[in-house]
């Protein structure tokens, strides 16, 4: 499998459509039935074979800091009273010690490509994943997938692609491009939030991308745009060898509370999916 060396997670937003669960918890803590956003997607990245994970946060949600945390006297108590599946969930919440784990602060929301560039310091060689937590993917790891397909050279960027509605496509990136059989199809561009008449097709783009470092230098240089934030789309579209990704699971859209109504009944039934087949033996 290919690997995406290091993987950049936005998470400095203020979660406004979630008010007012967000006011205190970030929106990337919030439980999906029994596991927070974050964890969804610290485990794809480390599927994708991440090897440092820089986190672009907000001084005013230190909790995603101290989530990713060892928990040393919660471990200490599991273990004394020996609740080991308890134990082992809270192990397998932590990052491996050969992971890196970075921290930098986006002090302004000055907007996903704005965030995505306060993390160019802290590359590793090689193609960047970028995971929005709050578009929660489940099925088969969407950016593992997505490393595989990715032909450096050949492709600027990759970027996970779903059809959404006409009436949905203002709230979207959309793709000027005629879909293929194929998983990854070439797009001529990438218009944000179009109106529905003018929109180039119904693909939008969701929360997993992955750039090639060139990215980041046009991201240096692009202006603010839509709702006077500097905009991840444009930067791509200017980069130009945009690919649209038709990943193989299914997306949550988890910035709002009904995706996360959908998503906690799609988990708890995985999760008790393998108790009904030991119960049907
Ligand atoms: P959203 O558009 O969902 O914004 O950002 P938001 O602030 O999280 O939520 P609402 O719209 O107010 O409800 C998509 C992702 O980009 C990050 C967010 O944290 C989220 O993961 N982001 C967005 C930043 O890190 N900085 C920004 O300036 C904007």
């Amino acid at each position: 499998m290919a690997a995406l060396p290091t993987v950049v997670f936005p998470v400095a937003g203020m979660g406004t459509r979630m008010l007012p669960a967000t006011k205190a918890t970030p929106k990337e803590l919030l439980p999906v039935y029994d596991t927070p956003l974050l964890q969804f997607a610290v485990d794809e990245a480390l599927a994708a074979g991440a090897r440092r994970l820089v986190f672009v946060s907000h001084p005013e949600k230190s909790a995603i800091e101290e989530y990713l945390r060892p928990a040393p006297r919660l471990e200490k108590g599991l273990a004394e009273k020996g609740k080991d599946d308890l134990l082992e969930a809270v192990r397998n919440a932590s990052v491996p010690g050969d992971v890196d784990v970075v921290f930098v602060m986006q002090h302004e929301p000055l907007g996903l490509g704005h965030a995505v560039l306060q993390a160019a310091d802290h590359l590793l060689e090689g193609p960047v994943g970028v995971i929005l937590p709050d578009d929660l993917m489940l099925g088969p790891p969407c950016l593992a997938e997505m490393a595989d397909a990715f032909v450096p050279g050949d492709m600027r960027s990759l970027i996970a692609a779903q059809e959404v509605p006409r009436d949905r496509v203002s709230s979207y990136g959309i793709f000027d491009c005629t879909p293929g059989e194929a998983a990854a199809t070439p797009a001529r561009g990438l218009v944000e939030k179009p109106d529905p008449d003018d929109a180039p097709s119904r693909l939008a783009a969701v929360g997993r991308y992955v750039l090639d470092p060139s990215v980041f230098d046009t991201l240096r240089d692009t202006e603010p745009g839509t709702g006077g934030e500097i905009q991840l789309t444009d930067a791509i579209a200017s980069t130009g060898a945009i690919h649209a990704f038709r990943f193989s699971g299914t997306r949550f859209d988890c910035g709002n509370p009904d995706g996360i109504v959908d998503a906690t009944l799609a988990v708890q039934q995985m999760r008790n999916a393998p108790a009904l087949n030991v119960a049907a033996e």
